[in-house]
């Protein structure tokens, strides 16, 4: 791991940092910019029809990269002897937080599948109360323990 780690290092560090961009960075562009905006569709069956579609395309796009940043991080850890080092608890909590991120991600994953054969098998009120939560609490929370991760991120770098 650590001959890997001293000869990768570049491209171990470019995915997790790019697996972070794309995982924080979709998160908030569908929070921010595109949700808002979803609400100006009046017709109920098309707006919860764009919706699920949007969310399963962002989840599809980020559960690779979830994966990738686990493993880059594994290697960084065990190459720089993370888990007994002077950072051992950013380590840690970098980790707890990977943990409870996937777990929430997890849920707002088993969520939307659910909620898209409610949907189409056209119930619609239960499929969109399944879901009500997702923008409101369960993304959010993603969306700030992501953060914290990118700025422990920096403190281990360092800085
Ligand atoms: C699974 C546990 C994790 C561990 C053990 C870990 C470990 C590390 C380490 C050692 C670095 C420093 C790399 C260097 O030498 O420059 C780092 C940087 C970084 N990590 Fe993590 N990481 C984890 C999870 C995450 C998660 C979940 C995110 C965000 C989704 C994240 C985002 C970042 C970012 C953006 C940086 C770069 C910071 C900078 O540019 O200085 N990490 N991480």
């Amino acid at each position: 791991m650590q001959s890997l780690f001293q000869n990768y290092a570049h491209l171990i560090v470019f995915i997790h940092i790019l697996g972070a961009i794309i995982w924080i960075g979709g998160m908030i562009a569908v929070r921010v910019a595109v949700h808002p905006v979803m609400q100006s569709i009046e017709e109920p069956k098309i707006k919860l029809g764009k919706i699920l579609e949007i969310t399963g395309k962002l989840f599809n796009l980020v559960l690779p990269f979830i994966v990738l940043i686990l493993l880059t991080a594994l290697i960084m850890s065990v190459a720089m002897n993370g888990h007994h080092g002077s950072n051992k608890f950013l380590f840690i909590a970098k980790e707890a937080i990977w943990t409870v991120m996937t777990l929430n991600f997890s849920f707002m994953y088993f969520k939307r599948s659910k909620a898209k054969k409610l949907f189409d098998s056209g119930e619609l009120i239960q499929a969109k109360a399944l879901i009500a939560n997702i923008p409101n609490l369960l993304l959010p929370i993603n969306i700030i323990l992501g953060v914290v991760a990118i700025w422990l991120g920096v403190s281990l770098r360092g800085y």
